[in-house]
């Protein structure tokens, strides 16, 4: 018996980045950061989500918060309304030491959609 998995069950990701489909391209947050940053090194860290493809921002369907992880580690959250305010998270992020392999994630949740993530690849020299 096969049962499609609802997107509330599960954490949604794009399937084939490069080819994605309208409701992904509306739903991953897209992170943009430099590809490499030097630790200690402050550097301005901005997901947005809609960015590929607008997502609606009204009270029936809306983003309603992002949070950002470097690897597993909590960073940030942002929490938001419908109309008023827009689904980007931008803030100042200082990784304290060198990482070989470092993902940032980024989740979001659209109250009609589930969540859903979009990571980078950051190297931390
Ligand atoms: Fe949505």
């Amino acid at each position: 018996m096969s049962e499609e998995r609802s997107l509330f069950c599960q954490v949604n990701k794009a399937k084939d980045s490069n080819n994605m489909t309208d409701l992904e391209k509306k739903h991953t947050p897209v992170i943009s950061v430099p590809a490499e940053i030097r630790a200690g090194e402050t550097v301005e860290v901005t997901v947005e989500v809609g960015k590929l493809l607008a997502h609606p921002n009204e009270p029936g369907h809306f983003i309603e918060w992002i949070d950002l992880y470097a690897n597993w580690v909590f960073l940030a959250r942002i929490d938001l309304s419908a109309v008023t305010t827009q689904p980007t998270l931008k803030i100042p992020v200082t990784i304290p030491h060198g990482i070989e392999n470092l993902t940032l994630r980024a989740f979001e949740r659209c109250n009609l959609h589930g969540v859903w993530e979009g990571t980078v690849d950051v190297k931390v020299a």
